[in-house]
């Protein structure tokens, strides 16, 4: 491909064994919203509020990867992913969030896990990521402490049933994005503006986590490892001040220790407690013995890393790199390393997979059938360099996860945004891999850059 840097050009070589991928979540390619027995979810009932998403779209169909799954599964062959991470939709499987569990849905994800390995390429499964059973919403959904009880049960549900076949397990998606999308801006379901209930969600969600956890174990082999998905932000001062300085201390504290501290360590930071009391009654709903739930081991901790957060000295956010397509994503590689570097000084030497990283591009098809998105290539290359120099520092990283294998429903945004590999045409529902799949396949290959 000339013009762009062949796999090897820049002499950084992977470890041997290291595992690459692509990611995808259910409700942003599956489609089929309402065969064999899937429930709704609060995204489709999100999506379905006017004014809530770009364009009126929805995820209906999406991507239709619930009837194609089979080709789709020959192009990551193709491609030679080694890692696919998907996730499973709760109200497939047990449609109303607790209760009868719908077996034309496990069975849609059981050939999907044969599928992968027939073709030699690693499962790796998400739980949850965002789309809870409209009648768990119903009933108070993540306010409901009752939800992180019925997680728990799906979750060991999907233990039982895939478990033989499935190595990596994720629990929760992003609990993050659920807490400042979903009950703090309201731009995400269930598009809530409530600082309250936001950080009472935090910790449901987090029990959550530790209770699948609990709940997953019996039915799981002893190689078979779990852990959370979480996004984090390198947060850095906009200046030098001191008031710079201890702003971001607790900015820190609300986008990464709140959820990490209490996976990993087994305690809440108590600074962002000691805010969040301001105006929320988050603490009041922390019982004897949750921490130790919550603190479950896990083998395994997910980072998406996306773009670092600059924080003034008045608490605010200030930009100091391009902006993506994404309204809220300036483009810092470095930032990979420091996040990376930053888990292994703080929580140890806990194994690590980046299960996303990417970049939205405004693709199109040209004349000639191919979709040049070097600006994609560009980004890949350079977070993958950062990563390098974070795993030749020691850390110990296993696998990246580019997020997406294919273009899909980017929740709010509907599907303006193109963050795939492979470039997906709506009307026809035909796959193109774009210029960047050829040349991460390449990557793939040299398992370097
Ligand atoms: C994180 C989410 O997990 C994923 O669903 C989303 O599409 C990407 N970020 C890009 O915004």
């Amino acid at each position: 491909m000339p013009g762009h840097p062949s796999p090897t050009s820049m002499g950084l070589q992977f470890p041997e064994g290291f595992i690459w991928g692509a990611a995808t979540s259910a409700y942003q390619i599956e489609g089929a919203a309402a065969i064999d027995g899937r429930g709704p979810s609060v995204w489709d009932t999100f999506a379905k509020t006017p004014g809530r998403v770009r364009n009126g779209e929805h995820g209906d169909v999406a991507a239709d990867h619930y009837h194609r799954w089979s080709t789709d599964l020959d192009l990551i062959k193709e491609l030679g992913l080694r890692s696919y991470r998907f996730s499973i939709a709760w109200p497939r499987v047990v449609p109303g969030g607790s209760g009868p569990v719908n077996r034309k849905g496990l069975d849609f994800y059981r050939r999907l896990v044969d599928g992968l390995r027939e073709r030699g390429v690693t499962p790796m499964v998400t739980l949850y990521h965002w789309d809870t059973p409209q009648e768990l919403q119903d009933a108070g959904g993540w306010e409901n402490r009752d939800t992180a009880y019925r997680f728990a049960e799906y979750a060991a549900v999907l233990a039982e049933a895939l478990g033989d076949a499935v190595p990596n397990w994720l629990t929760l998606n992003e609990p993050k994005t659920i807490v400042q999308n979903g009950y703090l801006y309201g731009s995400h379901a269930p598009g809530k503006q409530d600082q309250a209930a936001a950080y009472v969600v935090a910790h449901h969600q987090l029990l959550a986590h530790g209770l699948a956890v609990q709940a997953m174990r019996p039915h799981l082999g002893p190689q078979t490892r779990i852990g959370p998905a979480l996004n984090l932000h390198p947060c850095y001062p906009a200046d030098d001040t001191p008031e710079a300085q201890q702003a971001t201390v607790l900015f820190d504290g609300y986008e990464n220790r709140l959820y990490l501290d209490p996976i990993l360590k087994g305690h809440y930071p108590q600074d962002v407690l000691a805010d969040v009391a301001r105006f929320s009654p988050m603490s009041e709903h922390i019982r004897d013995g949750d921490l130790e739930v919550i603190s479950s081991p896990v083998e395994l901790l997910a980072v998406q890393y996306y773009c670092p957060i600059y924080v003034t000295g008045a608490g605010e956010t200030v930009r100091k790199h391009p902006t993506s397509e994404a309204f809220w994503q300036q483009i810092y590689p470095e930032g990979m390393y420091d996040i990376l570097t930053r888990i292994k000084k703080d929580y140890g030497d806990i194994a690590l997979t980046i299960t996303e990283n990417g970049l939205p591009c405004p693709d199109v098809m040209g004349a000639d059938g191919t979709v040049q998105d070097t600006g994609r290539i560009a980004f890949l290359r350079d977070h993958f360099a950062a990563t390098h120099r974070a795993i030749t520092d020691g850390v110990n990283l296993e696998s990246y996860h580019v997020w997406s294998l294919m273009d899909n429903f980017e929740w709010q945004e509907g599907y303006d945004e193109r963050w795939g590999l492979i470039y997906v045409d709506y009307a026809s529902q035909q796959r193109t891999p774009k210029a960047s799949a050829r040349w991460y396949s390449g990557v793939i290959d040299a398992n370097g850059l």
